[in-house]
């Protein structure tokens, strides 16, 4: 905790006001070839640039350069990609108590997470209109309740393992989904701390 302080603190010292500042354009002339391009650029600064530019493509026109709607756009499809998760996750049999067994811990830590992705995607919502230390607060608060939905998704991971939990088929499919919502969140907190490094965007 008082590391996040210490950096908040040498954040605020040196923070740039880059929010408040249109991203610079880049290298094509405006319109949509530049916002596709912004988000390529963006993501080529995460760990899956490749499902990165995937998921964030299509909105590029509603991102329109902006680093903070980038940031709410990959917060809303790692939300989106815990919600298709969680539609897979098979009830609890007949007369088994709700939220019983391995499955069930999966099934309440995806709706753990999903929660948090919301509480990041609503704190990034406030980023572009905010100055100063809003702007660090909300970050971190998006990073926490972030990092938070990545415990949860590795918690529905573990539920996976025990071959009784569910059949082979069903535990395949839903690692691979608690895979790619994983990739996705990984994404999101890349792209916030974006918000709050100095680094020129290049
Ligand atoms: C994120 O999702 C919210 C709620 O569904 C929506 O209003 C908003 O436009 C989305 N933002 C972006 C940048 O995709």
């Amino acid at each position: 905790m008082l590391l996040v302080v210490a950096f908040l603190l040498a954040a605020a010292a040196t923070w740039q006001p880059a929010l408040s500042a249109p991203a610079p354009a880049p290298a094509c002339h405006g319109g949509a070839r530049a916002e596709v391009e912004f988000v390529r650029v963006c993501c080529a600064r995460t760990l899956y640039p490749r499902l990165c530019r995937a998921g964030l493509a299509p909105h590029a026109a509603s991102v329109h350069s902006s680093p903070a709607r980038l940031a709410v756009a990959s917060a809303n499809l790692t939300l989106a990609a815990l919600g298709a998760l969680a539609a897979r996750i098979p009830p609890p049999g007949p007369g088994a108590p709700s939220g019983s067994g391995a499955l069930g811990d999966c099934a309440e830590a995806v709706a753990s997470a999903a929660g948090q992705a919301a509480r990041a995607a609503e704190r990034l919502r406030g980023v572009e209109q905010a100055v100063g230390l809003e702007v660090l607060w909300r970050v971190d608060d998006a990073l926490t309740w972030l990092s938070a939905a990545m415990t949860d998704e590795d918690t529905c991971a573990d539920g996976l393992g025990p071959r009784e939990s569910a059949p082979a088929p069903v535990r395949a499919e839903l690692r691979a989904r608690v895979r790619r919502a994983k990739q996705y969140t990984s994404i999101a907190l890349a792209l916030v701390n974006m918000l709050v490094s100095n680094k020129p965007r290049s």
